[in-house]
């Protein structure tokens, strides 16, 4: 174990040094990719005792954010991000046989479930193609509300008319998890879903969403705020504060709309916040006695809160990325960059 690996200096240093978007991405990678400093660290906290890794684990995570975040202010520096080469060398044989990696999309939802994981919560995952019970009926959205029309849902044309769909969330899953097993539950659920939306800088007809459930006696929305909290710290890897402004989803009650302390100028105000020092994230609340009822849970004994927001989001914040569309081109200038 060398911690001193972990040299911030020498990375700030590196990175101003970097005078074009590829020696930046190297910069990167030798200071926090898998086979750089960071990589090499990780590699050796399994060789602690358990006692000792959380600490190695903090440095690790505050290491990581601290290049993350000057790699992306150089990024700004040097120009506009995204792909920057001019072009594609598509000579046959030029490429040799490059070892191909996992996509930025699953490489934050694997860190996320890490993440979980870490705090005692299962993964769970549900299929694409749902039925109205689970993506609507069961989460209290009744036939013809209008928070159904909200969703914009792309219907398959199978069985009954507007029977069977795209999910339009991953909250579906949490019906069919409690329908499966009983409390307490502690379930994170990602997974892909899908819109019949307008695309713009942020907005993409096929995304991802993370979604979170707990079910145990006597759980507060104190409990959820500390939750919020604790894994968008573990992920950006700093303290950051959650704020929780009163919202409306037909499956909680209470519902809120959580925001995050603004990752790069931690609440001050910046371009990125839009000087709010807020960065809004997802929805979240208390599990609604109506759908414990759908599910044949009792709700005088059990109390819940969920959560869901975009797993896009996570990677574009931290790395700037922008518009979602990036994610889904296929660019391979973009995808072997992270
Ligand atoms: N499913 C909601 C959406 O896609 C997000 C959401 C809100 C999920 C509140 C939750 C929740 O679990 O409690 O808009």
């Amino acid at each position: 174990m060398d911690l001193s690996e972990l040299d911030l200096d020498a990375a700030r240093a590196a990175i101003a040094a970097a005078a074009t978007a590829d020696e930046l991405a190297e910069v990167r990678k030798r200071f926090v990719g898998k086979k750089g400093a960071v990589g090499r660290v990780k590699e050796s906290i399994k060789t602690l005792d358990a006692a000792d890794r959380p600490k190695v684990g903090q440095a690790v995570n505050a290491f990581t954010a601290a290049v993350e975040e000057a790699v992306t202010a150089r990024e700004a520096e040097l120009g506009p991000t995204g792909p920057t080469e001019p072009s594609l060398d598509l000579t046959l044989g030029s490429h040799g046989r490059g070892r191909g990696h996992l996509h930025l999309v699953t490489q934050c939802q694997r860190e996320l479930e890490d993440v979980f994981v870490s705090l005692g919560y299962q993964v769970a995952e549900g299929p694409e193609v749902e039925d109205d019970w689970h993506n609507f009926e069961a989460l209290n959205f009744p036939p013809g509300h209008p928070a159904r029309a909200m969703q914009d849902t792309l219907y398959v044309d199978l069985g009954e008319p507007e029977q069977v769909l795209l999910r339009t969330h991953t909250s579906p899953v949490q019906i069919r998890l409690m329908e499966s097993q009983p409390p307490p539950i502690y379930a994170v659920m990602p997974g892909r879903t899908y819109r019949n939306e307008t695309v713009d800088a942020r907005h993409s007809a096929v995304f991802h969403q993370i979604e979170g459930l707990a079910v145990d006696r006597g759980l507060t929305f104190g409990d959820l705020a500390g939750t919020l909290e604790t894994f968008v710290s573990a992920y950006f890897g700093k303290k950051l504060k959650s704020r929780l402004l009163p919202s409306f989803f037909p499956f909680t009650e209470p519902s809120a709309e959580f925001a995050i302390t603004c990752v790069f100028c931690d609440g001050s105000g910046c371009r990125v916040c839009s000087n709010t020092g807020w960065i809004e994230l997802g929805g979240c609340g208390m599990i609604d006695p109506n759908v414990f009822l759908a599910v044949g849970i009792d709700p005088e004994v059990y109390t819940g809160f969920a959560f869901g927001f975009g797993l896009e989001r996570m990677p574009m914040l931290r790395y700037g990325v922008e518009p979602i569309k990036t994610f889904f081109d296929n660019d391979v200038r973009f995808l072997s960059r992270y």
